[in-house]
């Protein structure tokens, strides 16, 4: 939540800002702005999307600079304005800060300052750090100091990022709790939420752990602790490259994404299988043989995912797995042994939830594994070991290739500690093994219904209400589904284990209720598909139109369902990341006939970085 950059250079910084923030905009979209040091500090900033703040730049323009701090914000305090808008400023207007995070003894320190004389022009806990930072810059004449003195005041989250205008060439960040990484350029430097921030300069980059200091100028960068110690930062390379991050051409980035959902199986994949073994680089199987009991940790669509992960884990591994939401997991004193293993499953490796579980999952004895999508992030350098999802980055709000690389990874772990703890059945984990190997392709074939779902979404764009039916691993891609349509499309959609139909959720059903269902394989070694079809039946007698989500060639559900989405023939375990490909589409489809903006959903952030 909230997207943040800074750059010191020789370049102008208002177009790495603009280009930075373009690129951060999936964190907030609330309001954008930047304060650039040319021979003072000017800022610029407004409510709304980036583009407002670019046409303000066009219409009042400012003098560029060499130094500069750049925010997209997803407002917590005060309402999304232009005055709420960062930069705020301190120091009677030399100081500008920007900030991601709450601070939460705003109110105390506001209360200091204002009996100081210092007066406040917005809503905003940040702009308290403004002036606090700003009255420790005048004791001590040092930006690094100033940052120093003050963070020693703060409780809660936050990243922050500094400049003066009597400090030119100068950037100072801080951050507990929130992100912030260091790109290395030469002759320049930078900093952002995220390497999305700089990755058009540099892939060169290195991670801030928590409660540290960075100062940037062109050719240095120096690192402490909150208590003034040195630190050495740790270095990663950026795997991907700009144009990873730009549209190519889609209509939208979830168009993209969606489209390259095969690719995020494969490339999570890549490189882990060798001969039907498991063997991820930097990840050691034998010390997780002993687990007794797995806890995936994760919200929203990784949730989904770990619920999915479930499913294949306890199958293989012979392992109690449950999933708990990150922000129920730690308020309920869970039961662990130090043979419990926490997966934390996060796409932005940033989520404040879920690090959080994971600090008090370790606080309380338990081993941690995190599978993330994002280098550099937090939650994998707060974890005892990481299997990273490969899924490229994801730009829209909503999460789409992510959800796909992320049954990936606990696939690819529950067959890795099958394997090494002795209990799984060799047979059914070379054929897991060789199913996984073989999704990609199938996953190929479902996107080519994308026209097929346009149409249908196009048919329903008036649609209030959707349910969606699922059992076994499809239940949990039901409950993703609906998360996607109430995301995107604004409409009520509930998820349901279709064994549940009759426990109450029927009563929902009546002429005309547009019900999507799906239907595990006619092959299912569980029976599960005549009952299934048996639900269809049911619901079909009481009006609803069904949309199945079946097997190639199901002639079974040809008879009840008013459409079907044919998925190619696969193992149980692989259908559920074929099933989530016709739900993913048709739900940017429906949003897309609304006319509704499928990248950027009202009132979400990508990276939920408060509680
Ligand atoms: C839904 C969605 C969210 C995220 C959730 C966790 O489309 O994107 O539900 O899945 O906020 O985010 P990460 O995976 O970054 O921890």
């Amino acid at each position: 939540m909230c997207g943040i950059v800074g750059y010191v250079g020789p370049r102008g910084s208002q177009e790495v800002l603009l280009g930075g923030l373009g690129r951060l905009e999936y964190r907030g979209y609330d309001s954008a702005g930047v304060a650039i040091i040319s021979d003072e500090l000017e800022t610029r900033k407004r409510a709304g999307k980036l583009q407002t703040l670019r046409d303000e730049l066009v219409a009042n323009p400012l003098d560029d600079g060499h130094t500069g701090i750049g925010h997209t914000r997803w407002a917590t305090h005060g309402a999304p304005n232009d005055v709420n808008a960062h930069p705020h400023l301190g120091d009677n207007g030399k100081l500008a800060l920007i900030h991601n995070g709450i601070i939460e003894n705003f109110a105390e320190i506001k209360a200091e300052l204002v009996a100081d004389g210092v007066e406040f022009v917005s809503e905003t806990d940040s702009e308290v750090a403004a002036h606090l930072v700003g009255r420790e810059y005048r004791r001590t004449g040092n930006l690094t100091e100033a940052m120093k003195a003050s963070v020693a005041r703060f409780d809660g989250a936050f990243t922050l990022l500094i400049v003066h205008e009597e400090s030119p060439g100068v950037v100072v960040g801080a951050r507990r709790n929130s992100p912030l990484v260091i790109g290395l350029g030469k002759g320049e430097n930078f900093l952002g939420s995220d390497v999305a921030a700089f990755v058009e300069y540099t892939s060169d980059a290195l991670a801030i752990g928590q409660d540290q200091i960075v100062t940037i100028t062109p050719d240095s960068v120096s690192v402490i602790d909150f208590d003034g110690n040195a630190v050495t930062p740790e270095p990663f390379t950026v795997t991907w490259d700009a144009s990873a991050a730009d549209k190519g051409g889609w209509s939208s980035f979830m168009a993209k994404e969606i489209s390259e959902e095969p690719a995020a199986v494969a490339d999570t994949l890549r490189g882990r299988v060798k001969d039907g073994v498991v063997e991820i680089p930097g990840f050691e199987p034998a010390d997780f043989a002993d687990v007794d009991r797995i806890i995936v940790v994760a919200c929203g669509t990784a949730a989904y995912a770990g619920l999915v992960g479930k499913y294949a884990i306890e199958k293989w591994a012979r392992i109690p797995v449950d999933v708990e939401l990150s922000h129920e997991f730690r308020y309920r004193e869970p039961v662990i042994s130090d043979r419990t293993l926490i997966v934390s499953v996060s796409q932005s490796g940033e989520t404040m939830d879920t690090l959080m579980a994971v600090k008090y999952a370790r606080e309380i004895g338990a081993r941690t594994l995190s599978i993330c999508n994002t280098q550099g992030a937090t939650i994998p350098r707060e974890s005892d070991a990481v299997i990273y999802t490969h899924a490229g980055p994801e730009v829209a709000v909503a999460s789409t290739k992510a959800f796909v690389a992320q049954i990936t990874a606990l696939y690819l772990l529950g067959i890795a500690i099958a394997q090494a703890n002795g209990k799984g059945d060799a047979r059914i984990l070379s054929a897991a093994v060789h199913d996984l190997e073989a999704a990609p392709a199938l996953l190929d074939t479902v996107l080519r219904h994308g026209e097929h779902i346009r149409t249908l979404a196009k048919w329903m764009a008036d649609t209030q209400a959707v349910l969606i039916l699922g059992r076994h691993v499809g239940f949990p891609i039901a409950l993703e589904g609906a998360l996607k349509l109430k995301e995107l499309a604004y409409i009520h959609a509930e998820g349901f284990a279709a064994g549940e139909l009759k426990h109450g959720p029927i009563a929902l059903i009546e002429p005309g209720q547009v019900v999507f269902v799906i239907v595990p394989s006619p092959r299912d070694p569980n029976s599960l598909h005549s009952k299934v079809v048996n639900n269809i039946q049911e619901i079909r007698a009481r009006g609803a139109r069904v949309i199945a989500i079946a097997e190639q060639g199901d002639a079974a559900v040809l008879p009840y369902a008013d459409e079907v989405i044919p998925i190619p023939l696969a193992s149980s375990f692989i259908e559920p990341i074929l099933a989530v490909v016709p739900l993913h589409m048709f739900a940017m489809e429906l949003a897309a006939a609304k006319g509704l903006d499928v990248d950027q959903p009202r009132n979400l952030a990508k990276s939920v970085t408060v509680e």
